[in-house]
């Protein structure tokens, strides 16, 4: 069983045997662009280029034949945008990052042309930069000729699933052009509950129906290759939050996962209805068994998290690894009154206050960087428990643990703060790989290589768990002053 894993700032290629483990894994960084404050930008075709090396090098070190790949399962970041030119197969503009806030401005036109109540009730999503549909509205009001070719055919838009899918099934030569309902409800142009594109919405974001992909179940018949290696029947295709509550087997309503990589995102299963959310999450499809009832989730996405530490390593030197903001924040007892609201993008869930803006607060010459770094891992924590406080309040039963996955799941005293700010066991399976595993899973269930999910849910295995250990009193001040320090990232954007 193969998986590709098309992230934010990796691509990654994996084989997994029967048993869920971990065959063989290539992996590879793209580049990342930021032309201005708020814009982030990928290359489409620098990702394709991507596969074309991970996918047969995947292979090869697995040493198996591509023949003895049972079924593929892809899965990606969500959101963000490419578009390209159906004849050429090349992307005419750089794909803008579902990170990106370039859309910030729009966003009060759109909520007169339609109620962003509407727009929730309809797609379950809050108007915010995050989402695909305004994106192309961008897109299109910003280059006249693209509208143009768009309404004539000659462009075909998607998400990262519809770009890589129609590259591996033969590009301009009969690629398919299709997204999976889990990518779909993304976009902010789908209607969740009937699961095909809204009109209306098409038209207040300005775009043309024939550009876009057909819209099928996660699981199902999606193609088979033809590039980088001919002959894989692609079995799954399920945008990367919704892969890894599958990889985690949360498969029943009222599971759910918490993911921390470049942001994170908190997933709950609510079973085949949707659920709308009256503080602040947001309303996905989960997945979609071809011929079986949607699954729906309820979703608390944070924009940034493994971003911040990059940012510390990257663009401050505070470390020159992601591993030594663990040591550094070790280095000190508690975080000496400081706290950082990494509101880069932005707030996400709850908030969705596009025009906040990060900031540092309760600076004193004590501070050192090993408080920063505390204050680093700890903002990762609250924004988390913000987004379970959330769920708590919007769904029936509050959440008794939470399965956990994602690199910054082997940082143990970020895990250990989790806990404490959540105050809930926090629970890491076996397999941290959970995203790819998840696509694998859905891929291997879309042709019968697993029976059912039971066998699935067999092979979950528990590798760590963390108890909340703080003092309760501790607790309640930290998430106080977290609120206060979350009101001036909002007020300073104003
Ligand atoms: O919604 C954005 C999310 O899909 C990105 O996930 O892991 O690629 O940062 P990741």
């Amino acid at each position: 069983m193969a998986a590709i894993d098309q992230g934010t700032t990796s691509t990654r290629c994996l084989v997994f045997d029967r048993q869920g483990r971990l065959v063989a894994l290539t992996q590879e960084q793209h580049s990342q662009h930021y032309p201005r404050p708020g814009w982030v930008e990928h290359d489409a075709a620098e990702i394709w280029r991507l596969v074309c090396r991970l996918l047969p090098e995947a292979l090869r070190t697995a040493a198996i034949d591509p023949s003895e790949i049972v079924s593929l399962g892809l899965t990606n970041q969500r959101e963000t945008v490419v578009v390209w030119d159906r004849l050429t197969g090349e992307p005419v503009t750089p794909a803008i990052v579902w990170q990106d806030t370039r859309t910030g401005p729009l966003l009060p036109a759109i909520a007169e042309e339609l109620d962003a109540t509407v727009i929730h009730a309809r797609t379950g999503l809050p108007l915010a930069t995050y989402f695909t549909g305004p994106k192309l509205r961008w897109i299109l009001e910003n280059d006249e000729s693209l509208r143009e070719r768009a309404e004539t055919g000659e462009l075909l838009f998607g998400t990262m699933d519809t770009w890589l899918l129609w590259n591996l099934t033969g590009g301009p030569r009969g690629g398919v052009h299709a997204t999976d309902v889990s990518n779909a409800s993304r976009t902010m142009l789908m209607d969740l509950r009937t699961l095909q594109w809204d009109d209306e919405l098409l038209a207040v974001m300005r775009v043309p129906r024939r550009a876009l992909p057909e819209i099928r179940p996660t699981m199902g018949a999606h193609g088979v290759t033809t590039a980088p290696v001919a002959g894989i029947p692609v079995g799954a295709v399920i945008g990367d939050q919704q892969a890894s509550l599958f990889g985690q087997t949360a498969f029943e309503s009222g599971e759910a996962k918490c993911t921390f990589g470049t942001g994170t995102f908190m997933l709950l299963n609510t079973g085949d209805q949707p659920v709308l959310s009256r503080h602040g999450l947001v309303t996905t499809v989960a997945h979609q068994m071809e011929g079986e009832p949607t699954v729906y989730a309820l979703e608390g996405s944070v924009a940034v998290a493994g971003a911040l530490v990059e940012w510390c390593r990257e663009s401050l030197g505070l470390i020159r690894s992601p591993a030594e903001i663990e040591t550094l924040a070790a280095s000190v007892d508690d975080n000496g009154g400081c706290f950082v609201v990494p509101a880069f993008a932005g707030l996400y869930a709850p908030h969705w206050e596009s025009r906040a803006q990060g900031i540092v607060a309760g600076l004193t010459a004590y501070i050192t960087k090993g408080h920063i770094a505390r204050a680093v891992l700890e903002a990762v924590a609250l924004q988390t428990q913000e987004v379970l406080a959330a769920m708590n309040n919007d769904a029936d039963l509050p959440l008794l643990s939470v399965a956990v996955d994602g690199g910054m799941t082997s940082n143990n005293l970020l895990m250990q703060t989790v806990a404490d700010v959540l105050d809930v066991p926090v629970v890491r399976p076996m397999m941290a790989e959970t995203v790819a595993l998840g696509a694998a899973y859905a891929a291997g269930l879309a042709v019968g290589y697993w029976s059912d999910q039971q066998v699935l849910r067999r092979q979950w295995h528990r590798a760590a768990e963390w108890h909340p250990m703080i003092d309760p009193q501790r607790r309640a001040q930290m998430l106080q002053q977290w609120s206060r320090a979350i009101e001036l990232s909002v007020a300073w954007g104003r």
